[in-house]
């Protein structure tokens, strides 16, 4: 039966793990793996899930099935946490708890698969290198449309504008709600402004992915512009991922929240989603949406998470702004001050993939084939090797 099988390419990034775990270079560095990291190089669990832990151990009494939806609190205090307080259990959000941001998008495609079948997603040109596989593996046509410009280091806004401004009516335009992967590069509020309008003209209907909230600028200015949408729109698709902002990676848990004209809708729209959770997992794992919903709930325990994501955010521009000046003196006469303008996890460094893999060879930094960069990998003991590396190899 599994004779016509062939084997898949390796994973890029599984690849290069490995190949950095293989690595017995002492100075090497990981830019790699889209991971948090701490300034001694580790991505600790958070003292607000260690205590929300301790919590479920004293207090769980039962681990009988919640239902295809998980768990109800969970996903009432998502809603809030993305939409805003005043909306948390909005009449026109259903909101279900699902294994990972991944599991959410999986979801989310199935609903619109059940939905309408010839709908076109367009998706951001670059985007998160699973988005295409992920959704497009679930049966959705995918288009590209303009995002980012290699040259100038900038967003493509004009060229997204236009590109958008002639797709179909109920066409899915998939946004990156913050810290755009792999770019780092997001729109600013007047330019959301601009784009909720076109959308709600052209009578699209917006798909966010929302996997880094809080390490943008803030939780709550990182959450305006699905708000913004939200208030625009009658139809909308939001997943958020928890592995973030929350450290909770390999627990999986996200949440997808799906908007509907009305009540009704939204009660169609919830069974429809139960019922696919229901044929694909049955339902999703409880123990990452228990630590989330502990944090949430309890106000001593959400200012010390809100202070963690504070400063994850806050390393990640310091780091951002140590690579961009210790890169002005190794590489002068080259400009990198774009890794500085950008959000989150990643930005592309901008060189070729000749370069990155010289990196790799003869220095032991390792980031993927595009040079998309983590700059969590960056440390201030190692930024001035990591500036003389790559001004070496430019
Ligand atoms: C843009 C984007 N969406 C979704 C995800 C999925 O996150 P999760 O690990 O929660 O499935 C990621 C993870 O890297 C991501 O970068």
């Amino acid at each position: 039966m599994f004779e016509n099988l062939k084997a898949q390419p390796a994973d890029a990034i599984l690849r290069l793990i490995s190949e950095y775990q293989n690595d017995t270079r002492p100075k090497k560095i990981d830019l790699g793996v889209g991971v948090y990291r701490n300034a001694k190089g580790e991505t600790p669990i958070l003292a607000s899930v260690k205590k929300a832990e301790k919590m479920i151990l004293e207090e769980q009494d039962t681990k009988t099935y919640l239902g295809s939806g998980g768990d109800p609190v969970f996903n009432e205090l998502m809603q809030g946490l993305i939409f805003g307080a005043k909306n948390a259990n909005h009449e026109r959000i259903v909101t279900l708890h699902t294994p990972g941001g991944s599991g959410a998008l999986c979801v989310a495609a199935a609903l619109v698969m059940r939905a309408r079948r010839d709908v076109t997603l367009w998706v951001p040109d670059p985007t998160w290198a699973n988005h295409v596989p992920l959704l497009g593996g679930a049966g959705l046509t995918l288009k590209a449309y303009p995002y980012y410009d290699a040259k100038s280091k900038t967003v493509r806004f004009a060229d997204m504008l236009q590109t958008l401004g002639s797709v179909a009516a109920g066409d899915l335009v998939l946004l990156h709600g913050c810290c755009h992967n792999p770019t780092g590069m997001d729109l600013d509020r007047r330019q959301w402004q601009q784009l909720a309008t076109l959308i709600s003209e052209r009578r699209l209907v917006p798909f966010v992915d929302i996997a880094y909230l809080g390490l943008a600028e803030g939780l709550e200015q990182d959450a305006w512009p699905v708000r913004l949408l939200f208030d625009a729109v009658p139809e909308m698709i939001v997943a958020a991922s928890c592995s973030k902002n929350f450290a909770l990676y390999r627990d999986r848990i996200g949440s997808l929240s799906v908007i509907g004209r009305d009540r009704d809708a939204r009660d169609i729209l919830r069974s429809q989603a139960h019922n696919i959770v229901r044929t694909m997992y049955s339902m999703p794992p409880d123990h990452g949406a228990a630590i989330v919903r502990r944090i949430l709930a309890n106000a001593a325990l959400r200012k010390e998470w809100e202070g963690e994501v504070d400063a994850m955010r806050d390393r990640l521009k310091a780091m951002r702004r140590l690579l961009v000046d210790a890169l002005a003196v190794s590489a002068k006469g080259h400009d990198f001050s774009h890794i500085r303008r950008a959000n989150g996890l990643f930005s592309f460094l901008g060189i070729s993939e000749a370069q990155v893999d010289r990196l790799k060879r003869d220095y032991g930094v390792y980031m993927v084939g595009s040079s998309r960069i983590n700059v969590a990998g960056v440390t201030a003991d190692n930024v001035a090797y990591l500036a003389e590396s790559i001004a070496a190899v430019l």
